[in-house]
């Protein structure tokens, strides 16, 4: 820029300087001429009248000995030529020149003209001056001088080559001195930063990127172990980071489901159940690596039978490493707090997936009693006045506030499970603002994606007096502030189900002799709770389109369904059962032969390893969720295929699907995409299903739920932390003024 800056500036300055000259010596040259038809007046006047060339021919050759005089011709008034000497301009004779001199018609006695032109001449060009010759009767003749302008282009020649070089010594220090003044502005600039980060200096121009980097320090640090070695998270390093950042404090962790359900048989006995819920699925395994307490809802029919006389029982069963703390509800506390205002109002309010949210004043009464319930047990349980509590999901929403009533000095940390809808959604809730308010008595709030987190900041920002600190993150209540950040969460690594299950084949011979399928049918599997949020129904029409569109799979593409019975008491609920089972009637009715049925719907409770089997065995998983805040079944697909065989088909409305590209994404509304989908799928090479596991397993791998209790639990130490600090703070100020120091 610079250089191209002078180097306009020097193109102007020398049209200019050209412009100029030209003057200059046009008028040097006039002058010259002047001075010399005035210097030899007398004799060419006598010449011209006496008509005496070759007199006139010797003052003319004087003249020309000028050496910038390439030329002179002497012509009487009526344009005749008299004489000439040295070079006579073609085009400009005496007829030619005469009239400009003497113009016919001036008025008598005016003096006449003097005329000057610049002409091409053979080499060169010329400055030519006709100037009238007189004496005392009056204008004796003219003459026509030509003189040499080479010379005036030979000094443009040589000014335009200095100006040349002026720019290029100008442009040069130019360069110097921005090198010079950029490297001591930085060299002051990083001792500045460096001073600082030593903490010898703060100022507000590098505030923000302290900020920054503290932050990735602390990253880092995060990210290696304890004796500071970088690795995989894994539950020791999860442990050993706990112990570093939280000195082996317990953690209290509480959810609405349970992670161990205690059922009893018809045989009277009990039967310990794993619930499928993905909280669990991510929390327990946290659990076992740190110590603590989960304190939940005793939703079992065995549950109050196992428990102790605190409504705890030591979990996992055989292996007593935490307790679970029961809490009870009666069955009208249950209906409102669970199925109405949890899983018929906030449940369909954040999922967009068509079913209209309902709202009874009822429930909400309910809700916040047995919000208080959890409240209470968490308190109970809390061994010192800062405990951390870790508050799960959308059925405890008002417990953060509660917890803080009792706990003012806790470190309460609430994790959202599913998406948090937009403003305008989120308003449809009549007590919008007693949730918000509910969810900000927490010190953090994590959420899977960083969307979920802007629509959150932006409900509290529509509907709530507080602040909105979008640097930090962070919303500000009379002096308080709630961190908000995305989590994504995930699954342990590796998966315990998996090590007591057997080979892939093996699994897979298995699964297709319990469903009666040739060696050679393609598999393809559905895992979710029968929830409306899931996309069964247009997952089970994308398998019906899929056999429109390639009837070459009839009779060898299956597709099964492991459809866990979720919240049955809700008519919803109900009436998706009832279409599921249609849909994939008709489909069996209309593709089915023989003992072929391409849709197998198996709709029971099944146990992780069942699970996990159906995995390895299938050729493809389809998760066609509507919404869905993150789904760990797309993710128990990857972990299980140790194998790197099989294909993920993945609903875009999934958090999995920002972490999960090598998937194939699909609009889980567009039928022919889905089924196109699931069509490359089973047609994909096993080079290519291998390219896109391996990838996709070690992310899983690397972003397991270690690594996300980890870095919460390392932000939730930094927070408390900075509590103690102010609360500490606070304690001295109080004791000066109260004058209880002393
Ligand atoms: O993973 C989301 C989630 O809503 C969990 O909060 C819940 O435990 C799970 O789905 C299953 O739902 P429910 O607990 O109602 O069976």
């Amino acid at each position: 820029m610079l250089v191209a800056g002078l180097g306009l500036l020097t193109w102007g300055a020398f049209l200019v300087m050209q412009a100029t000259t030209k003057n200059w010596v046009e008028r040097d040259l006039t002058l010259r001429a002047r001075l010399a038809v005035n210097g030899a007046s007398h004799i060419l006047a006598e010449g011209l009248r006496a008509e005496k060339p070759a007199e006139l021919k010797t003052v003319l050759t004087n003249l020309v000995r000028d050496e910038r005089i390439l030329g002179v011709s002497a012509c009487a008034p009526d344009g005749q030529l008299v004489a000439t000497a040295g070079v006579a301009p073609v085009d400009f004779g005496c007829l030619q020149v005469t009239p400009f001199v003497f113009p016919k018609g001036a008025p008598l006695g005016s003096p006449p003209l003097e005329w000057e032109h610049v002409a091409g001449i053979r080499g060169g060009r010329a400055h030519l001056n006709g100037l009238a010759v007189m004496d005392e009767s009056g204008p004796a003749g003219l003459v026509i001088l030509v003189h040499d302008l080479s010379f005036a282009e030979r000094r443009d020649a040589e000014g335009r080559n200095l100006l040349l070089v002026a720019f290029f010594l100008l442009s040069l220090c130019a360069a110097l001195v921005t090198i010079i003044a950029v490297r001591l502005s930085w060299r002051s600039w990083t001792q500045r930063l460096r001073r600082m980060l030593k903490g010898d200096e703060e100022t507000d121009e590098f505030r923000p990127l302290l900020r920054d980097v503290r932050a990735l320090v602390d990253e880092i640090m995060t990210e290696r172990d304890a004796d500071g070695e970088g690795g995989a998270w894994t539950a020791d390093r999860l442990k050993q980071a706990l112990r570093r950042n939280l000195h082996g404090e317990k953690i209290v962790i509480v959810s609405n489901r349970e992670p161990y359900i205690h059922e009893r048989q018809s045989d009277g006995s009990i039967r310990v159940l794993h619930p499928a819920s993905g909280l669990v699925t991510a929390l327990e395994p946290v659990m076992r690596a740190c110590s603590g307490v989960w304190v939940a809802h005793g939703s079992g029919t065995a549950d109050r039978d196992v428990v102790d006389a605190h409504a705890r029982v030591m979990v996992p069963p055989g292996e007593a490493l935490y307790p679970l703390r029961r809490v009870w509800f009666t069955e009208e506390q249950e209906k409102g707090y669970y199925y109405g205002f949890s899983n018929e109002g906030l449940w369909p309010l954040c999922h967009v997936a068509h079913t209209r949210p309902i709202f009874r004043t009822s429930d909400w009464i309910h809700y916040g009693e047995v919000n208080q319930k959890f409240a209470d047990a968490v308190c109970d349980e809390a061994e010192i006045e800062d405990p951390i509590v870790l508050i799960q999901d959308y059925h405890l929403a008002l417990a953060p506030r509660m917890i803080r009533e009792k706990l003012p000095r806790a470190t309460v940390i609430g994790f959202w499970h599913i998406p948090w809808p937009n403003a305008d959604r989120f308003g449809i809730c009549p007590w919008r603002e007693e949730i918000l308010d509910g969810m900000l008595g927490a010190s953090m709030l994590g959420f899977h994606t960083q969307g979920h987190c802007n629509n959150f900041m932006d409900s509290v920002d529509r509907y709530l007096e507080s602040r909105i600190d979008r640097e930090k993150q962070a919303v500000v209540q009379l002096g308080r502030s709630t961190q908000i950040r995305p989590y994504p969460i995930s699954l342990e690594w590796p998966v315990r189900w998996l090590k007591d299950l057997p080979p892939v084949p093996e699994c897979r011979r298995g699964v297709f002799e319990e469903l009666g399928l040739s060696e050679d049918a393609l598999l393809g599997v559905g895992v979710d709770r029968l929830d409306y949020t899931k996309g069964i129904e247009e997952r089970l029409q994308a398998v019906e389109r899929l056999l429109e569109l390639r009837p070459e799979l009839l009779g060898r593409f299956v597709f099964v369904q492991l459809a866990a019975p979720s919240r049955t008491a809700i008519d919803r609920y109900r009436v998706l059962n009832e279409s599921v089972e249609a849909i994939a009637k008709r489909v069996n009715d209309r593709f089915g032969s023989g003992s072929y049925r391409p849709i197998i719907l198996k709709r029971a409770h099944h146990e992780p390893p069942t699970v996990f089997r159906y995995y390895r065995a299938a050729d493809l998983c389809y998760v066609s969720s509507l919404d869905d805040g993150m789904n760990l079944v797309a993710k128990e697909f990857v972990a299980a295929r140790e194998d790197e065989k099989g294909v993920l088909v993945l609903s875009q409305f999934t958090g999995a699907a920002r972490e999960l590209t090598e998937s194939l994404v699909v609009n889980p509304y567009d039928l022919d995409q889905s089924a196109e989908a699931m069509a490359a799928a089973l047609m994909m090479p096993i080079e290519e299903q291998r390219a896109r596991l391996r990838s996709m397993r070690a992310y899983v791998a690397e972003f397991n739920i270690y690594r996300w209790a980890g870095r919460m639990l390392r932000d939730a130490a930094r927070l408390r932390r900075r509590d103690r600090l102010s609360g500490r703070l606070n304690d001295q100020y109080s004791a000066r003024f109260t004058g209880a120091e002393s």
